[in-house]
């Protein structure tokens, strides 16, 4: 199985404003920079209730009929997501690999500050891609939080675009 994260932040290294806003994204997903072959890769997506409360005020749902899988310990009314493949899981992030894995799902990507990073701390992520978005806003939702041990990294690529997005691809020593 491979699990990967794809995202966007701030070069302060927020994903989001402290109250969820993503107003400092670019507008659409900005230039093309390899999300949607990104997306065509994987089997499954692995977001933490957060980021599925954030998605459901988009005008439509992001995800197309991609299976997605929402993490979150308490009940959540998934009937909100009309028309979307989606279902709740909750536990370790190891359990949840392997519940994904046993159903066929073997290309995951990870989604959502706190959940990427209990997947991290779990060192169950091989693939980290990450686009800086030529911007500071000072405060915010975090990409990354305390760890148990150094996660090495190997760098694979950078890619700078005109826009100023500079997407880095590294893969976790494990
Ligand atoms: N810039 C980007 O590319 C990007 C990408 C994704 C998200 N975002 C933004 O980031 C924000 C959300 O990130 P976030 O850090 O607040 O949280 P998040 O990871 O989206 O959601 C965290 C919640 O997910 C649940 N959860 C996570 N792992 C779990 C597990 N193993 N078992 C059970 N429940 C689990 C918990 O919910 P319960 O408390 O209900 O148990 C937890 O509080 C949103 O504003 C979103 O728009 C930005």
């Amino acid at each position: 199985m491979t699990i990967s994260v794809f995202v966007g932040t701030s070069v302060d290294g927020f994903i989001a404003r402290p109250n969820g806003d993503l107003d400092f994204l670019p507008a659409g997903g900005g230039e093309p920079h390899g999300y949607d072959e990104f997306m065509a890769s994987i089997d499954a997506l692995v977001i933490g209730r957060n980021t599925f409360e954030t998605v459901l005020k988009f005008p439509a749902w992001p995800y197309g009929d991609k299976r997605v899988v929402v993490l979150s310990s308490r009940p959540i009314d998934l009937s909100a997501a009309r028309g979307a493949v989606v279902e709740q899981m909750a536990g370790p992030p190891a359990e949840i690999a392997s519940k994904l894995a046993a159903s066929g799902a073997h290309n995951l990507y990870v989604d959502g500050g706190i959940t990427i990073q209990r997947f991290l701390r779990a060192g169950l992520v091989q693939r980290l891609i990450i686009t800086r978005v030529p911007v500071l806003i000072g405060d915010g939702i975090p990409l990354f939080g305390p760890l148990t041990r150094d996660l090495r990294l190997r760098h694979l690529a950078t890619q700078h675009y005109p826009s100023g997005l500079v997407k880095t691809e590294y893969h976790v020593v494990l």
